[in-house]
């Protein structure tokens, strides 16, 4: 079932984000092409889902959650391009295909990143593409800002580069991630919730619970696949984090308890849902998914 609603909500962000990189004539061609080259290129699209499935959990429209839905993946595309580069991870693989840098240059990179985030707030201001008043908008844009930027993802990748070689305890960890990768998984229940119209704060403060748990959980499972997948099914180079010395779960806490605790923390976000009748069943079926994938 979930297998159907993913393929689903990926046909519709897929064909939104298509209409909005639209390459123009001429000279602004290559940048475009990198664009779409690190967005249109098979992603899981988990992060357009879950703002999907919360809009639907709270009775919303789902049309009415595609500029959410394209926000997010935008801003999600252009951190993995910056996290590929060499300056960072230096990856030569992403989504089974050359990383952007790779298959265009470093400036290239760079520029498509800039690009693609800057194109996530646009689409969020605008209100043909994100059909709702305009203080609902604006409160999208905050959102999604302050899950980007330095007190979320961008926060986290700081700490993240901070921290190579050195030894993190389970708290400093748990941080780490969740600013990096928590920050705009929460933020994508959020404004699925926000683009129902349907929220009030009792109801975003429960989605939040769920959603805290599943962020964490969807870096906690990265890292395990990291050690015990391999490259193909990946699509990303496998064992890149112990050869980069980068702190994990599994290397703070061993693979069977990095397991452990993804379940745990599967099984919070589950419990944070229990007020929440059937049409939360996708977000159930996410948190499921999120700790069972196998890339
Ligand atoms: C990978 O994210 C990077 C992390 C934040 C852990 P995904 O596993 O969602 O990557 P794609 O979008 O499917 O390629
Ligand atoms: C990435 O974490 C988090 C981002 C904000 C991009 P990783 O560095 O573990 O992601 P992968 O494994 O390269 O996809
Ligand atoms: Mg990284
Ligand atoms: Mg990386
Ligand atoms: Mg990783």
């Amino acid at each position: 079932m979930i297998e159907a609603y993913q393929a689903q909500c990926q046909r519709r962000v897929d064909a939104a984000l298509e209409n909005l990189l639209q390459a123009p004539r001429g000279e602004l061609q290559r940048l475009y092409q990198a664009m779409r080259y690190s967005v249109i290129n098979g992603g899981k699209r988990v992060r357009p889902l879950l703002v999907y499935a919360a809009c639907e959990a709270l009775g919303g429209d789902p049309a009415r959650a595609d500029g959410a839905a394209c926000a997010v993946e935008l801003i999600h595309a252009y951190s993995l391009v910056h996290d590929d580069l060499p300056a960072m991870d230096d990856d030569d693989l992403r989504r089974g295909q050359p990383t952007t840098h790779k298959a265009f240059d470093e400036a290239s990179a760079i520029l498509a990143g800039d690009g693609l985030q800057s194109l996530a707030f646009e689409v969020l201001a605008d209100a043909r593409r994100n059909p709702h008043d305009a203080e609902l908008r604006l409160a999208m844009i905050d959102c999604l800002a302050r899950a980007a930027g330095p007190a979320g993802m961008v926060g986290g990748q700081a700490i993240d580069l901070g921290s190579v070689g050195h030894s993190l305890d389970q708290a400093a960890l748990e941080t780490m991630h969740r600013y990096k990768t928590g920050a705009l998984i929460e933020a994508s229940v959020r404004l699925g919730a926000l683009a129902s119209d349907g929220a009030d704060e009792r109801t975003l403060r429960a989605l939040h619970v769920y959603a805290q748990a599943i962020g964490l959980a969807f870096q906690v499972q990265d890292d395990i696949l990291d050690v015990e997948s391999d490259t193909a099914t990946l699509g990303k180079t496998q064992g890149k984090d112990e050869a980069n010395h980068k702190p994990t779960y599994p290397a703070l806490l061993g693979l069977e308890a990095a397991k452990a605790y993804a379940l745990e923390l599967r099984d919070q976000a589950l419990h944070a849902l229990r007020p929440f009748d059937e049409a939360a069943e996708p977000l159930r079926e996410l948190a499921r998914y999120i700790v069972a994938r196998q890339h």
